[in-house]
C-alpha cells in the first residue's frame, strides 16, 4: 500500500466546550453518569433531579475541574422545568443540550396489571412522558436563540417490546419513543436534533433491588443473561451514547430510538431452558427435517 501524503485521520474527541447542558435525574444512575461525562467534554451542566442529593454530582463536577450547578425540581411540573432552562440561561449564558432522562419505573406500586389505578398510571405518564415532552417545550426557545441543540430523552427496551417492566412504565417509554420520532418533525428548520436512548438493563437506584436479591442470593451471575452479552450494563455506558447523540459526531442523526442494551432488543423472546440441548434437537429432529424440506431453494 502507498504512503498517505496527509496525516492519520485522528480519532475525532468529543468535545463540548462552550456548550451549556441540562440534565434531569442527576443525583443517581444514568444522569449523574451523563452529567458527570457531559462535563468531562467540556459543557457546563445544570444538574436537576427532585432528590437533594444533586448536589453531590455538582460538587463531583467542581471537584474535578469541571462547571455545574445543580437543583432539586420536579421533571414533571412545567414551573420547574422552565425554571431549570432560566438557571442554565442566567448561570451560563444559554442552552445547547437537554438531556431528559428522570423517570420512575413504578414508586413502590403494584407490579400486577389489574390492580394499577389511573392515579398510579398519571403519575408515572407525568414524570417519564410529560417530562420529556416539558423539556422540549422550554428547552427550543433557548437553544433556538443559539441557532441549534440537541436533546435527548430516555425512553427503555420496555417502549420497544413487552416484558421489560409494568405496563404503565413499558407504555410511557414508548410514548417517549414516538414523542421524539414526532418532536423532530415539529422541530423541522431549527437545527435542533431530538433522538431518544432505549437502555437495556443498568445497575442502577432504579435497579438496585434486582441487584441487591440477586447477589443477596448468590446469584448476581443470572443478572443480564437474556442478552447476547450475558452481562448488565453500567450507567457510564449509557452516558456514552449520550454523549455522542449531543455531539457533531452525530450530526445526521435525529428522530432515533437507539437501543444501549447488549443486544437484548434485537433477540427473540427467551426460550425457557436456554438453548436446545443436544436431547432437545433430536427430539425434534424430524420437525426440522420437514423445515428444511419446505424451505424455498436459494
Ligand atoms: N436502570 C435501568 O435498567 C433502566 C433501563 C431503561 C431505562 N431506564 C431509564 O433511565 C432513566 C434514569 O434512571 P436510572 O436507571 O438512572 O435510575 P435512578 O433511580 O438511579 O435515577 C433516576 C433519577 O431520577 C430522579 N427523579 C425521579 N423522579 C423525578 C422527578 N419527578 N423530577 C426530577 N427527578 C426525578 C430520581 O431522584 C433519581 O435520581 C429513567 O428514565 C429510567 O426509566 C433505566
Amino acid at each position: 500500500m502507498s504512503e498517505s501524503k496527509s496525516p492519520a485521520p485522528k480519532s475525532p474527541a468529543i468535545d463540548l466546550t462552550g456548550k451549556v447542558a441540562i440534565v434531569t435525574g442527576a443525583a443517581s444512575g444514568i444522569g449523574r453518569a451523563t452529567s458527570k461525562l457531559y462535563a468531562a467534554a467540556g459543557a457546563a451542566v445544570v444538574c436537576c433531579d427532585k432528590a437533594e442529593t444533586v448536589a453531590e454530582t455538582e460538587a463531583e463536577i467542581r471537584a474535578a475541574g469541571g462547571r455545574a450547578v445543580s437543583m432539586t425540581m420536579d421533571a414533571g411540573a412545567e414551573a420547574d422545568v422552565a425554571a431549570a432552562v432560566a438557571l442554565a440561561t442566567d448561570s451560563f449564558g444559554g442552552l445547547d443540550i437537554f438531556y431528559a432522562n428522570a423517570g420512575i419505573s413504578n414508586f413502590g406500586g403494584p407490579t400486577d396489571f389489574f390492580d394499577h389505578t389511573p392515579e398510579q398510571w398519571s403519575e408515572i405518564l407525568r414524570i417519564n412522558l410529560i417530562g420529556p415532552f416539558l423539556a422540549i417545550k422550554h428547552a427550543v426557545p433557548a437553544m433556538e436563540a443559539r441557532g441549534g441543540g440537541a436533546i435527548v430523552a430516555t425512553a427503555s427496551v420496555a417502549g420497544l417490546r413487552a416484558n421489560a417492566g409494568p405496563t404503565p412504565y413499558s407504555a410511557s417509554k414508548a410514548g417517549v419513543i414516538n414523542l421524539v420520532q414526532t418532536a423532530a418533525q415539529e422541530l423541522i428548520g431549527k437545527n435542533i436534533r431530538i433522538n431518544a436512548i432505549c437502555p437495556g438493563l443498568i445497575e442502577t437506584g432504579m435497579t438496585r433491588y434486582a441487584y441487591d436479591y440477586a447477589r443477596a442470593k448468590g446469584r448476581e451471575d443470572k443478572i443480564g443473561q437474556l442478552n447476547p452479552m450475558k452481562r448488565g450494563g453500567e450507567p457510564e455506558e449509557i452516558a456514552g451514547m449520550a454523549l455522542f447523540l449531543v455531539s457533531d459526531l452525530a450530526s445526521y442523526v435525529n428522530g432515533q430510538a437507539m437501543a444501549v442494551d447488549g443486544g437484548l432488543s434485537s433477540t427473540h423472546p427467551f426460550v425457557p431452558g436456554g438453548r436446545p440441548t443436544a436431547a432437545m434437537r433430536k427430539a425434534s429432529a424430524g420437525d426440522l427435517d420437514t423445515m428444511k424440506a419446505a424451505r424455498p431453494a436459494e
